[in-house]
């Protein structure tokens, strides 16, 4: 998009419209001038304007036609009505056809330039919106997943090819960059669409359980296990198994998966009769998984088990154009009357987000709750500065609670906000970090 701003100034009286053409080039517009209603028709026609300035009476007609003709072609163009005394019958005429404001004449050159600003700039934020929502309505569609990001678009290509056979699919990202949204996805275009999808976060569930969680237990196979409880392979039969944060699992675990992804049945923990089942896994993770295998973390034939197709999701800083078109679907999606000012979305195309997609979306919902205006500038939307290193965050003084909460604050982070991970991280469960972090919210009062 140019950052030339476009403007038609409409004026028949060839000293009024020099004085207005040579002001507006002097602040940098691109500027035409017309004469009449017949050459102004012709230019709104060849050329798209951000501003019109049109004069009412013209020698050939009313200005009104020309306003009629940028209405009826929907651009984004903001026209200003210039009109005397005796035509503010009309200029209301011209307000209901969208004009952006009126000026009575003779107007001082001051308050035409702030005006003619005014209008340029809410000319560029419809600009925008509109680019914004054409490339919505273009991308939105295939599966929840919005881009316009070249890279990303050969992933959704991708998607609709793998989708309907049954190569097992993994998918490689940082954190929040929409692996799940992919794995939904290629589900939902598959033939098991029909069928349940099943998920099971690898790294949240306790070691001494993840077992029992894949395979399920009969009754009485441990303390516990009151009765036969069914494991996610079973649940996920005839449907699709997402394995989220596969690189995380325990070499004993990893043989396990082996040997039923090779067999396509298992024994239920405590069980002596094999179960089978018809799945499609789809598996994801944030870790570099050549690097886990090269390393010896990671099974090599269990890699290409799982990863028949591999999908490597860029990270957000590395797709700058997915910014804005993503915050602004997903504002509208948030509250539908708000919008983002041009520095706002500068700022967030400028920002690194460690947390990706999912960092960007909390940041828009807290813009969206905690300020009151419509238009957001870049004054509402706070950003994380950098990080600094954990252990600056201690400071003496501080009581054990404090630090406490510093801590899982900043491990929060390290995970963009996922609970799940961060409470792997921090080895508690889940549940645990969840009453913290409500326990330090309460005190804090907010
Ligand atoms: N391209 C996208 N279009 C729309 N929403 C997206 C997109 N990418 C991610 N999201 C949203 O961002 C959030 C995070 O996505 P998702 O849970 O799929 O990420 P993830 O890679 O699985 O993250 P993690 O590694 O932390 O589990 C979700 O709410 C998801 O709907
Ligand atoms: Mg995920």
């Amino acid at each position: 998009m140019s950052d030339l701003v476009r403007v038609l100034v409409v004026e028949d009286d060839a000293a009024l419209s020099e004085i207005l053409c040579d002001a507006l080039q002097g602040h940098g517009y691109v500027v035409s001038p017309a004469a009449l209603v017949r050459s102004a028709l012709d230019q709104v026609r060849a050329s798209e304007f951000d501003v019109a300035m049109v004069d009412l009476m013209l020698p050939d007609g009313s200005g009104i036609e020309v306003l009629r003709e940028i209405a009826a072609q929907e651009l984004a163009t903001e026209c200003i009505v210039l009109t005397g005394y005796a035509e503010v019958a009309t200029a209301i005429e011209a307000m209901k056809l969208g004009a952006y404001d009126y000026l009575t004449k003779p107007a001082r050159l001051e308050e035409i330039e702030v005006l003619v600003e005014k209008a340029a700039e809410k000319a560029r934020l419809r600009r925008e919106n509109v680019a914004l929502r054409v490339r919505l309505e273009r991308h939105d569609r295939p599966a929840g997943i919005v881009t316009d990001d070249p890279g990303m678009r050969e992933i959704l290509a991708t998607i609709g090819r793998v989708a309907s056979s049954e190569l097992p699919v993994l998918v490689e990202g940082e954190t929040g960059t929409g692996k799940e949204l992919v794995a939904r996805a290629l589900h939902a275009q598959s033939p098991r669409a029909g069928a349940p999808f099943i998920a099971i976060n690898c790294a949240a569930v306790q070691e001494s359980l993840v077992e029992s969680e894949l395979f399920g237990h009969e009754k009485g196979a441990f303390t516990g296990a009151i009765a036969r409880r069914p494991g996610v392979f079973e649940l996920a039969d005839r449907g699709v198994l997402f394995l989220d944060e596969v690189g995380e699992v325990s070499p004993a675990v990893q043989a396990k998966l082996l040997r039923v992804l090779e067999s396509r049945e298992f024994f239920r923990v405590g069980g002596t009769r094999t179960t089978q089942v018809d799945i499609r896994v789809v598996s994801a993770t944030n870790k570099d998984m050549r690097r886990e295998v090269a390393e010896g973390r990671f099974r090599e034939d269990l890699y290409y088990r799982l990863g028949g197709v591999t999908i490597r999701l860029p990270p957000l800083r590395e797709r700058r154009h997915d910014v804005g078109l993503l915050a602004s679907v997903m504002l509208s999606r948030l509250t539908p009357r708000r919008t983002l000012s041009p520095g706002a979305l500068d700022k967030l195309r400028a920002y690194a987000w460690p947390g990706n997609v999912r960092e960007l979306q909390m940041v828009l919902h807290r813009a969206a709750v905690l300020s009151p205006r419509e238009l957001l500038s870049p004054e509402d939307i706070p950003l994380d500065p950098p990080r600094p290193p954990k252990a600056e965050a201690v400071r003496a003084g501080m009581t054990l609670a404090e630090v406490e909460r510093q801590y899982i604050e900043s491990v929060l982070a390290e995970h963009g906000g996922h609970r799940g991970k961060a409470a792997k991280a921090l080895g508690v469960d889940p549940k645990t970090l969840y009453n913290k972090l409500g326990a330090a919210k309460d005190k804090s009062g907010a």
